[in-house]
């Protein structure tokens, strides 16, 4: 195993501590001698977790792990109806131990700090990274240090980070700030950066597409949808994808599919215009807190694999996106917070605009947990109704204006409550 340059090839051991290249600055992938990969988990009757797969991923001692992955698939056909597909699953990646996707990327870059000998370990966040690495710090024993941006992490996730002991530090300026001074601290002390711009991090994330296909009966779904921040999970799915296709394990790589808020979508926007590089986007702003970055580090690895798979980008508005997360909600029964909605969004317009066929079998990951965000439900939910402790009191409510946060349609409700 060692670490090579996506652009210009050169390669590193995969015991130095680097994060992108020395020559030219581009972004590490992590390489392996795949003719002596063990491919036994293919017949292993092991339900999928991150470990299962463990002879493609880097770490070499005991990791550090609390049981993360082998999150559901949900078949939704409620949902698919609404939408106006066939056949639609949620890879609900909201049940993972804090609540996001981050901890298939946390439990290998933990364990790859632990055997780097790394005391310290860091990074910038829009809150779920945060959340992910304090409490994987603290079940290694180092310690955690972490950069929000101010007013603008959901409550759910500093609980988290502050709960598990991180050194928690918020500053006065957006996620893209906190990145750049997380990597200046990073070269200054002896702290490990555990950003996605951490190769090994990404590795632990292509975990979502190898169970992906696990879950599908070692076949693969035509196309896959997802949020897109910093741009390091679809990278890291891709790439789950090209390995199995490279061992013959399945036939096409799915259509990978990244879908951003309007208001933070410099991959899109780069999609849009045919290239490979993106304009970074000054002051990014979005419901969906947690893709509210304006400089995806990892955009050169998303694009490739947007273009590679013959995939495509979409944007969605804070409104779509919200009407998706109730969407799911309450046809599906799966609570996820805003940025994990809008893959649902972005399906929904694509199918629109006729660019995904009803007869595609699509995959949606949801990214993080209701939970996370509990302020953005209660501002698009609105409050519980308060009445006196008194039955009539309750039942006025029920048939006139409770109706609508119950989640029922109130000329519904008002028969029902007539019918009594
Ligand atoms: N969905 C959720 C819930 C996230 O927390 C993130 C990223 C994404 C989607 C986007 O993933 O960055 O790999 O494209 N959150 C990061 C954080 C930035 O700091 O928690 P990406």
């Amino acid at each position: 195993m060692f670490l090579e340059c996506i652009e210009c090839k050169a390669e590193y051991s995969d015991t130095e501590i680097i994060y992108t290249c020395q020559r030219c600055g581009g972004l590490l992938d992590v390489i392996y001698d795949y003719s002596k990969i063990d491919l036994s988990f293919q017949k292993l009757n092991q339900p999928p977790s991150v470990w299962k797969y463990a002879s493609l991923l880097p770490v070499k001692r005991e990791p550090i792990s609390i049981k993360e992955g082998g999150t559901p698939l949900y078949k939704c056909g409620r949902l698919a109806k609404q939408i106006g597909i066939h056949e639609l699953y949620v890879k609900h990646e909201g049940l993972n131990p804090t609540g996001s996707f981050k901890d298939r990327g946390m439990t290998v870059g933990v364990s790859k700090a632990l055997e780097l000998g790394m005391k310290t370990v860091a990074c910038a966040s829009t809150g779920n990274t945060s959340a992910s690495l304090a409490i994987y710090a603290a079940k290694a024993g180092i310690s955690a240090v972490v950069l929000l941006p101010e007013g603008k992490v959901a409550m759910g996730k500093v609980a988290q980070a502050l709960m598990h002991g991180a050194k928690v530090i918020t500053i006065r300026g957006n996620f893209d700030d906190a990145f750049r001074l997380v990597r200046e601290l990073c070269e200054q002390r002896d702290f490990y950066l555990l950003n996605s711009i951490n190769p090994f991090r990404l590795e632990g994330q292509k975990t979502i597409g190898f169970e992906i296909i696990d879950q599908l009966g070692w076949k693969s779904p035509d196309r896959v949808v997802l949020p897109v921040g910093n741009a390091g999970n679809i990278s890291a799915i891709y790439k789950g994808f090209s390995e199995f296709k490279g061992f013959d394990i399945i036939d096409e790589i799915p259509r990978m599919t990244g879908i951003q808020s309007e208001g933070a979508c410099p991959i899109f926007n780069a999609f849009k215009r045919g290239d490979t590089k993106i304009v970074p986007e000054k002051n990014p702003e979005t419901v969906a807190s947690a893709i509210r970055i304006g400089d995806p580090v990892n955009a050169p690895k998303a694009l490739r694999a947007i273009y590679d798979s013959k995939g495509t980008a979409e944007k969605v508005s804070d409104e779509e996106i919200i009407e998706a997360q109730k969407s799911l909600a309450r046809l599906e029964g799966i609570g996820v917070e805003p940025a994990s909605a809008a893959s649902i969004a972005g399906l929904k317009k694509l199918v629109e605009k006729g660019v995904i066929q009803p007869d595609e079998r699509v995959v949606c990951i949801t990214t993080g947990h209701l939970l996370k965000d509990p302020e953005e439900v209660i501002g698009v939910c609105g409050k519980p109704i308060e009445v006196e402790a008194d039955i009539d009191a309750i039942r006025a409510v029920i048939s006139y204006e409770g109706s609508e946060s119950l989640g029922v349609a109130p000329m519904m409700l008002q028969k029902v409550c007539k019918d009594r």
